[in-house]
C-alpha cells in the first residue's frame, strides 16, 4: 500500500498578512512542517519547504482602510514579521514569499484562465448585499443581523455562533453592513463558479477508498462534507484587491483568496525553482504533503484538489495532516481578543529560548484533538525534561570527559552485559522514530527521542563511573565513551525538532557531519577526538518568569472585560407587558449529551417541573455534559420549539459570557424546586 516516492513537496498554510504569528500557528502547522522536512533533508531525501503569506482577502482591505493606509501597506507589514518570526524560530523554508508577488498574480490568472478556457466554470448572476455607504459588496461575514432561529442579535452572514446554525446573509432579519452599519441592498452580480459537485464521485473515491490512512480528523470531515454532498463555489469576488480576474468584462472583480491562495504553493515553487518546479507538481513520484489546521480541511482536501484535477496536469497531495487547535490557558486563542502569545513578544521575554516553545509544543501538540498550552505546562516541561533529562545528560557526559581525560573521547574497552543492555534499547530508537515521522506521528517521535536521553541518564546514574575513577579508570573510560556515543546520536535524533539546541551540541561535540543514517551507531565520535569545553544547554526557568506571562494574560482578560462592557450597547426600552410575556424558569439539569456531528451543541433533558422537556443549547465548547449533570439552571419556558441538527429544542438555557468570550450558565443562588418561574 505505502507507495516509494523520489522527492517530497511539503507546503503550509500560507498565514494571513493582516497580523503577526502567535504559538497556535507554530504548533499547528509550522513546527510539524519543519520537523518533518528537516527529517528527511537529514535522510538526505530531496525535499523542498514551501511557505508565504497570503495577502489577499477581505480582512487586509478592512484593516488598511481602518488605518487610512493601502492593502498593500498593512501586508508589507506583516509579510515581514511573519517572516522575521519564522526565522527566528528556525523554521527552515526553502522560500518564503508572498502572493503579492507578479510571479503569483501571473500564475494564478493562467490557471483560472486555463480551468475557463477548459469550460470547467459555471457562469452565475445572483443578488447579493451591496453597501451603498462603502461602495461595495458584502462578504457574508460583514453582515450581522437577527438569527431566524434562535433570535440572536448578532448572528453574521454566514452563521450564528450562538445556535451553531450555518446561514445564508439573506436569511438574516434586519441585515446591517458591518462595515459601514447601514443597510444594505440586494444587487445583481456576476461570478464563476467551480461545480464541486461534478468532482464528488472522484473526490469520494480519491479520499474515502484511497486515503482512509489520513488522520481520523481530516477523513472525517472530508466524509461529512461529502456525505452532505457538494454545491458548486463561487471562485471570484466584487472586490479591488486581489488578482484580476482574466476574462473581458470582469472589471471590478477578482479572483476569490481562497482559489489564489493554494495556488501561492505553485507560484512559490516555480520562484524558487525556475526551471525544476514542474517535478515537484506534476511528476507522480513526487509525493505532495500539505500541513495545516482544522479550519483549513475543507480547501485543502477537496476544492483545491478539484481546480488541481480541473486543470488536468498536477499531482494531488499525498496526505494533509491537519492538526486540531491549540488553546491558551483554557480559552480559545482569539488575535481580536488579543489571547495569545506572540511569537515575537515570545523571543522578546525568553531570547534564545526558541528550542524550549518548540519542544512544548511539540510534546503537546494538538494532533488528535484540541489541546491546551500552560504556562506551567511549559516552566515544568522545560525544567523537568529538557533540563533535567536532555541537559542534565550531556552535561555530566561533557563535564566527567573534561574531569578524567581533558576532554578527549576516551576508549571504548570490555562491555559489560548491562552495557550491551543499554546499546540495545538505544539502537530501537532509529526505527521507532521513522516509524512515527513517516506518520506524522511527532508527539510519539519526540518522546522517543527523550527516551534516549533518558537510556542516557539512567546509564551513567547506574554505572557510577565517578565513583571508579580511583580504581578503574579503563572502565571509566568505556562509560564515558558509551554516553558520549549517545550523546551524538541525541544531536541527531534531536535535530528536526530543536535544531538550535542540536546544532550546539554538535559543535560541542565536535561533530561535523549530522546525518540520520547513521542514528543508532555506536562509533560517531573517534577515540581522540577533543571535545570543547562544556556548556549547558538549556536552563531552569523560574517560577517569576511565567508568573509574569500569567499576570500579563490577566491584564489581557481585564482589558477585554472593559472592553465589553463599553461594546454592548444596552437594546431599546420594552413594555413590562412584553417583559411578561417571557417565562424563565429554573429546571434541574437531569441529563446531558453532546450531539453528534455538531461540535457546539449540547442535548438536556430538564426537569422542569411539568414532566420534564428537551433542550439543545449552544455551549458544548464551554462545559462537558458531566459539569452540568445534576445541577439548576434558567430556562425560557415558552420559546416557540425549533429543530436543530433534528432534535426539537423545547426552551433556551440562559448564560453570560465572561470577558474570556467563554459562556457562563446563569444558576439560582440557592437550590430552588424546579419549575420556579423567575421574575
Ligand atoms: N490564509 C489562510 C488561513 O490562515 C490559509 C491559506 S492556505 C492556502 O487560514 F492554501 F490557501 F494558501
Ligand atoms: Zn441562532
Amino acid at each position: 500500500m505505502e507507495k516509494n516516492f523520489k522527492r517530497t513537496l511539503v507546503t503550509t498554510a500560507l498565514p494571513y498578512a493582516n497580523g503577526p504569528v502567535h504559538i497556535g500557528h507554530l504548533a499547528g502547522v509550522y513546527v510539524p512542517a519543519d520537523i518533518y522536512t528537516r527529517y528527511l533533508r537529514l535522510k538526505g531525501e530531496d525535499v523542498v519547504m514551501i511557505g508565504g503569506s497570503d495577502e489577499h482577502g477581505v480582512p487586509i482591505t478592512l484593516k488598511a482602510k481602518a488605518e487610512g493606509i493601502t492593502p498593500q501597506d498593512v501586508v508589507d507589514r506583516y509579510h515581514n514579521i511573519i517572516k522575521k518570526s519564522f526565522e527566528d524560530f528556525g523554521i527552515s523554508f526553502d522560500i518564503y514569499s508572498r502572493t503579492s508577488s507578479e510571479i503569483h498574480s501571473k500564475t494564478a490568472s493562467d490557471f483560472f484562465r486555463k480551468l475557463y478556457d477548459k469550460g470547467e466554470f459555471i457562469e452565475k448572476t445572483t443578488l447579493q448585499y451591496y453597501d451603498e455607504e462603502a461602495k461595495q459588496f458584502l462578504a457574508d461575514r460583514y453582515i450581522t443581523g437577527t438569527c431566524p432561529h434562535c433570535k440572536n442579535e448578532r448572528a453574521y452572514g454566514d452563521q450564528c455562533e450562538a445556535c451553531g446554525t450555518s446561514l445564508n446573509a439573506t436569511d438574516l432579519i434586519n441585515p446591517k453592513s458591518a462595515i459601514s452599519g447601514s443597510e444594505p441592498v440586494l444587487k445583481e452580480t456576476r461570478h464563476w463558479y467551480l461545480p464541486l459537485d461534478k468532482w464528488e464521485p472522484f473526490l469520494r473515491q480519491w479520499i474515502l477508498e484511497e486515503h482512509k490512512e489520513w488522520r481520523p480528523n481530516v477523513y472525517g470531515q472530508c466524509k461529512s462534507w461529502l456525505d452532505m454532498g457538494l454545491q458548486p463555489r463561487a471562485v471570484s469576488r466584487d472586490l479591488d484587491w486581489g488578482v484580476p480576474v482574466p476574462v473581458e468584462g470582469a472589471e471590478g472583480k477578482v479572483l476569490y483568496v481562497w482559489f489564489d491562495a493554494p495556488i501561492g504553493y505553485i507560484s512559490n515553487t516555480k520562484e524558487l525553482l525556475p526551471d525544476t518546479w514542474e517535478l515537484y507538481w506534476k511528476d507522480k513520484d513526487t509525493k505532495l504533503v500539505h500541513f495545516i489546521g482544522k479550519d483549513n480541511i475543507v480547501f485543502h482536501c477537496i476544492v483545491f484538489p478539484a481546480m488541481l484535477k480541473a486543470e488536468g496536469s498536477y499531482i494531488l497531495p499525498e496526505n494533509v495532516p491537519s492538526n486540531e487547535f491549540l488553546n491558551l490557558e483554557g480559552d480559545k486563542i482569539s488575535t481580536s481578543r488579543n489571547w495569545a502569545v506572540w511569537l515575537h513578544e515570545y523571543l522578546a521575554d525568553f531570547p534564545g529560548k526558541q528550542d524550549v516553545l518548540r519542544y512544548v509544543l511539540t510534546a503537546n501538540a494538538p494532533e488528535t484533538k484540541d489541546n491546551d498550552f500552560t504556562w506551567k505546562d511549559f516552566q515544568a516541561r522545560n525544567n523537568n525534561e529538557l533540563v533535567a533529562i536532555l541537559g542534565n545528560f550531556i552535561n555530566r557526559a561533557l563535564v566527567l570527559t573534561h574531569k578524567y581525560f581533558e576532554g578527549k573521547v576516551p576508549a571504548c574497552r570490555e562491555l559489560t552485559e548491562y552495557d550491551e543492555e543499554t546499546l540495545k534499547e538505544f539502537t530501537g530508537v532509529k526505527a521507532e522514530m521513522e516509524n512515527y515521522l513517516e506518520h506524522y506521528r511527532f508527539r510519539d517521535a519526540l518522546k522517543e527521542a527523550m527516551n534516549l536521553a533518558r537510556i542516557g541518564n539512567k546509564y551513567l546514574a547506574d554505572t557510577e563511573p565517578w565513583k571508579l575513577a580511583k580504581t578503574d579508570m579503563a572502565r571509566v573510560g568505556t562509560i564515558l565513551n558509551l554516553s558520549l556515543q549517545i550523546s551524538a546520536n541525541l544531536a541527531i535524533a534531536f535535530e528536526p525538532f530543536l535544531p538550535f539546541s542540536a546544532a550546539k551540541l554538535r559543535s560541542l561535540l565536535g561533530m561535523n557531519h549530522c546525518n540520520w543514517n547513521i542514528l543508532g551507531s555506536t562509533d560517531i565520535l573517534p577515540v581522540g577526538l577533543q571535545l570543547k569545553e562544556p556548556e549547558l544547554l538549556f536552563e531552569k526557568i523560574e517560577d517569576s518568569a511565567v508568573e509574569a506571562q500569567i499576570q500579563k494574560l490577566q491584564e489581557t482578560k481585564k482589558a477585554n472585560e472593559i472592553k465589553n462592557h463599553q461594546t454592548t450597547p444596552v437594546k431599546e426600552n420594552v413594555e413590562f407587558d412584553d417583559f411578561l410575556k417571557l417565562d424563565i424558569r429554573v429546571g434541574k439539569v437531569l441529563e446531558c449529551q453532546k450531539v453528534p456531528k455538531a461540535d457546539k451543541l449540547l442535548q438536556f433533558k430538564i426537569d422542569d417541573g411539568l414532566g420534564g422537556r428537551t433542550i439543545v443549547s449552544g455551549i458544548a465548547k464551554h462545559y462537558t455534559p458531566e459539569e452540568l449533570i445534576g445541577k439548576e439552571v434558567c430556562f425560557v419556558a415558552n420559546l416557540a420549539p425549533r429543530k436543530l441538527k433534528g432534535i426539537e429544542s423545547q426552551g433556551m438555557i440562559l448564560s453570560a459570557e465572561d470577558a474570556g468570550g467563554k459562556l457562563i450558565v446563569i444558576q439560582p443562588a440557592a437550590d430552588v424546586t424546579p419549575g420556579s418561574e423567575v421574575k
